[in-house]
């Protein structure tokens, strides 16, 4: 991950660089000899623009690059959102420049936090797979007149944040060949030792013993056997009890009901959802957010192969219910329901779950949004708004009571698809069967933003996003303060 080679500094007063970052939009008066040339250059302010010239009399720097930051707030000023897609501008800009000064309008936590991630962010690369020289490390600060030990804290803050969105990246960056469940266990275990969180790997043994019939059921068809890893932090402070679950499937083929060429190319994205649960829970654990927290990474790999699942089979759930497979590329909500009920023993007082789990998801939502579905309209609802304070696009959606009947079976307890229309509800539903009653809870599907498959734009780079880290990571913020 290269972006660990970038050092991030809270800046109190200007220093020497290579180049400086400077927002064009309204209150920028104090440069406008600048914002004339720029205006001259055909720059309108907007978002996504740039524009780099010599630094003139005054800057202590070689260049100065102008960014757009759009339209300000009715109050003048732009808020952490406009920033942190300035900053993730700039950074794609200037990526590999050595020294570089953000002299954009930061004037509260929030906004260093704000221009802190975007910096960050839009530093992303994935490079591992590519034979040239890795990049030189790059000394960035962040001006601000803050005082210098709060503006410290936010950027390191903001800095940790940045690197687990970068962690999940990472990880749904490499290919299916090179993470499988048990590399992805491993990796879970190597970065628990590092920051603190206890994790438990259940391999196909444990699995079995234990009755996991869902995670052994999508998994067989594979050489490389089903994990169920928990990764956990407890606050000594904590008062609330918070369960993830992310579906974790390393490559979705289809399995038997096998994906076609045109939908099978990026289904190594398909564990973006435990790896924004393990991102999530590392990123709590080292900013210390006060909750007690349990991650729960549902890990196979769906293939076809003669000893795969076929439609038709039915599989017997932990927790003892029966589910007949009509289409084996519906494999995420049976992992998901294992993790899910296995969750549910430790009695936690919420329960979210995060999968790249329908395209319906998309057709409903588009690609930078993604749903969040409960029973209670109104903890949907604060699962969207976390989101958006987090800065990340989702949108509340239903489970009607309607389409259940969908899911019934004519041999068990429960078939694992029904109707087609509104396919992202049905699979809420699903889900839904396998959550105790009364106990909050949500599930996130991001199978649209978790993967950007055109140009880069703002802090969002191509390929894997981290999407839903920010979101979990505030609603565990949230729920903390709120004492659920
Ligand atoms: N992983 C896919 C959903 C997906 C599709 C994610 C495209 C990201 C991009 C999931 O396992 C799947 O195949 N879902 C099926 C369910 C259907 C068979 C009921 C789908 O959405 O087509
Ligand atoms: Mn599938
Ligand atoms: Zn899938």
């Amino acid at each position: 991950m290269s972006t660990r080679t970038t050092r991030v500094t809270a800046l109190t007063a200007g220093r020497h660089s290579d180049v400086v970052v400077i927002g064009f939009g309204r209150g920028t008066a104090d440069v406008a000899p600048l914002i004339a040339t720029a205006t001259a250059w055909g720059m309108t302010g907007a978002v996504g623009e740039t524009l780099r010239l010599p630094a003139p009399p005054g800057f202590d720097a070689g260049s100065v690059l102008l960014v757009g930051l759009g339209e300000p707030d009715p109050d003048g000023g732009y808020g952490p959102d406009a920033l942190r897609q300035a900053a993730g501008v700039a950074a794609r800009a200037l990526a590999g420049v050595p020294s570089v000064v953000l002299a954009l309008p930061a004037a509260t936590p929030e906004a260093v936090e704000a221009v802190t991630l975007g910096a960050v962010l839009g530093q992303y690369s994935f490079d591992a797979y590519r034979s040239a020289r890795q990049p030189a490390a790059t000394e960035w600060g962040v001006l601000t007149g803050l005082d210098h030990a709060e503006a410290d804290a936010a950027v390191r803050r903001a800095v940790v944040l940045a690197h687990e969105v970068n962690r999940a990246r990472d990880l749904v960056n490499t290919p299916a060949n090179d993470l499988y469940p048990e590399v992805f266990a491993a990796e879970v275990q190597a970065v628990g030792a590092e920051h603190g969180p206890a994790v438990e790997v259940l391999d196909e043994k444990a699995l079995a013993a234990a009755g996991f019939g869902g995670l052994l059921g999508v998994g067989q068809g594979s050489v490389r056997p089903p994990r169920l890893v928990r990764i956990s932090y407890a606050h000594p402070d904590a008062a609330t009890g918070i369960a993830l679950i992310g579906k974790g499937i390393t490559y979705d083929s289809g399995g038997l009901s096998l994906k076609p060429v045109g939908s099978n190319e990026i289904m190594k994205r398909d564990m973006a959802g435990a790896a924004a649960v393990f991102a999530a829970v590392v990123a709590a654990a080292r900013l210390e957010v006060p909750v007690r927290v349990s991650g729960w990474l549902a890990l196979a790999e769906n293939m076809p192969s003669g000893s795969a699942t076929r439609p038709g089979d039915v599989l017997r759930m932990y927790d003892g219910r029966t589910v007949e497979v009509l289409n084996t590329d519906a494999e995420g909500r049976i992992v998901l329901a294992d993790a899910i009920a296995r969750a549910a023993e430790d009695e936690p007082d919420v329960i979210v779950d995060v999968a790249t789990l329908t395209f319906a998801m998309r057709m409903a939502l588009g690609n930078r949004m993604f749903g969040v579905m409960s029973p209670s309209e109104a903890f949907a609802a604060r699962g969207a708004a976390a989101a958006r304070r987090a800065g990340e696009q989702a949108w509340p959606l239903p489970l009607p009571a309607d389409l259940r009947p969908s899911l019934n079976s004519t041999v068990a307890d429960i078939a694992n698809v029904g109707e087609r229309l509104g396919g992202a509800l049905v699979a809420g539903l699903f889900l839904k069967e396998f959550v105790p009653d009364g106990t909050p809870w949500a599930h996130l599907d991001i199978a649209g933003p978790a993967f950007h498959e055109g140009e880069p734009h703002g802090d969002t780079p191509r390929g894997g996003t981290g999407a839903a880290v920010r979101t979990l990571v505030q609603l565990m913020r949230e729920l903390a303060e709120a004492g659920t």
